[in-house]
């Protein structure tokens, strides 16, 4: 029984693929474990979007040189992005690896394990144990090419699953136990599958026995459709919250960008979810080559007009082979300068959203008895314990730091 620990870096597909591979490799005799000493195997699931991210997960690598020397027959897996994008070199600067699997390689990441002789032959795999919570991987790549984002090159064009296995895979999921689903996608929305288009999904996935809230990350402003938004009107279960990246709130960075959109449409677009009553999170990308003190003025700005109850906020990396990282960069001081006081601004309105919620009323998931996510993905207190899994109708009467504090009708 050969066990293995895995360690993975980046977004919720990440997370999603590291699940999947996982299953491949229980097929495969192996076994989980949390602690690496005692693992016969290590998966290092990578993110290559910043070079930090892609740094962490080299020096975990680098590490695990003397793992190794402990136990050569221990076998080391390095998946995802970063393996995608440094390719066979890695192999040169790290003799003691054995498995090399970019990301466009995870469907045939069975394969890669038979291949590598390291495992014996494929059997039942694991059955999925989710937590209330389950991921569900609908499509993968992107067709966009903003001209800062490695992704495309190392998740190459869309590629939709087909619904009936999304559909499936959802299903296994509920049975397990799961009373969520977050669909993922590298531009989620742009899902489609013959007829089945994104909004379709949706509501098919909210159908499934079980399920009492869909979820999905992350969309592209571009493909926000009138069908979408007539069927969140129409369907409750469908979650009040879309992360929603902005990148720069200057017209001119966001061409520059190639982003596909204005300030101006990206803000219809926000005011249009935020009348069928979502809440908005975003991405921002400070200091891109191009941009100057007045576009990032802009971006600010921007951030107070949107009401966005989160930010996440980088800054600008230059990714090679992207045509951004041909730019003259701006010094260091200047990034953690912009940086800084984006993030003070960030801070002040997010606390600002919370206060916005004190007197409304939220359906609350309940993850423990008395705390779970509104669907417009706020953390609630309650004051009463309720069923794990149960959907609760919650008054909020009180904000502190990151969580809402909610009176119920028994109280
Ligand atoms: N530099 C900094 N941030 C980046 N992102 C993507 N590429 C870069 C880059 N080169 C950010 C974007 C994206 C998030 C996942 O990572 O904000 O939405
Ligand atoms: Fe990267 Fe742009 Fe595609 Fe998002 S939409 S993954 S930022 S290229």
């Amino acid at each position: 029984m050969i066990k293995v620990f895995i360690q993975t870096y980046g977004c919720q597909m990440n997370e999603a693929d590291s699940e999947e591979m996982f299953l491949h490799l229980s097929a495969r005799g192996a076994t989980r474990t949390n602690n690496l000493d005692d693992a016969d195997a290590v998966l290092i699931n990578t993110c290559t979007v910043r070079d930090h991210a892609e740094h962490r997960a080299l020096s975990f690598l680098g590490r695990l040189c003397k793992w190794k020397r402990q136990n050569p027959k221990r076998i080391i897996i390095f998946a995802g992005c970063a393996a995608e994008r440094l390719g066979k070199q890695l192999k040169k600067r790290y003799p003691y690896l054995n498995i090399l699997s970019g990301a466009k390689n995870i469907e045939h990441f069975d394969q890669t394990l038979d291949s590598s002789g390291l495992f014996s032959p494929a059997g039942q795999a694991a059955t999925p144990t989710p937590g209330l919570s389950a991921y569900v991987t609908i499509m993968r790549g992107c067709n966009f090419n903003c001209t800062y984002c490695i992704v495309p090159s190392v998740r190459g064009p869309i590629k939709c699953l087909p619904a009936a296995d999304i559909l499936a895979d959802a299903t296994r999921n509920a049975q397990a136990g799961a009373k969520e689903i977050m669909l993922l996608g590298q531009t989620v929305n742009a899902y489609q599958d013959g007829n089945t288009s994104f909004a379709d999904l949706l509501n098919r996935v909210s159908e499934i026995p079980g399920i009492e809230r869909v979820r999905f990350t992350s969309p592209h402003p571009i493909y926000f459709t009138p069908q979408f938004l007539q069927a969140v009107k129409d369907n409750p279960k469908i979650a009040h919250h879309v992360h929603l990246p902005v990148q720069s709130g200057s017209t001119k960075v966001l061409q520059e960008m190639k982003r596909g959109y204005t300030r101006e449409i990206f803000l219809d677009k926000v005011r249009a979810l935020q009348v069928a009553g979502f809440e908005i999170s975003t991405d921002i990308i400070v200091g891109f080559p191009t941009e100057t003190e007045d576009d990032f003025a802009q971006t600010l700005s921007l951030v107070d007009q949107a009401q966005f109850i989160a930010a996440y906020c980088f800054k600008y990396s230059p990714r090679q082979g992207t045509p951004a990282a041909q730019m003259q960069l701006h010094d260091e001081q200047t990034l953690e300068n912009r940086l800084d006081i984006l993030l003070n601004k960030v801070k002040g309105l997010c606390e600002a959203a919370y206060q916005r919620q004190i007197g409304s009323t939220q359906q609350v998931l309940m993850e423990e008895p008395r705390k779970g996510r509104s669907s417009t993905n706020f953390w609630v207190q309650t004051g009463l314990d309720f069923p794990v899994g149960s959907v609760v109708s919650c008054k909020i009467e009180k904000a502190e730091g990151t969580l809402l504090f909610a009176r119920n009708e028994h109280d």
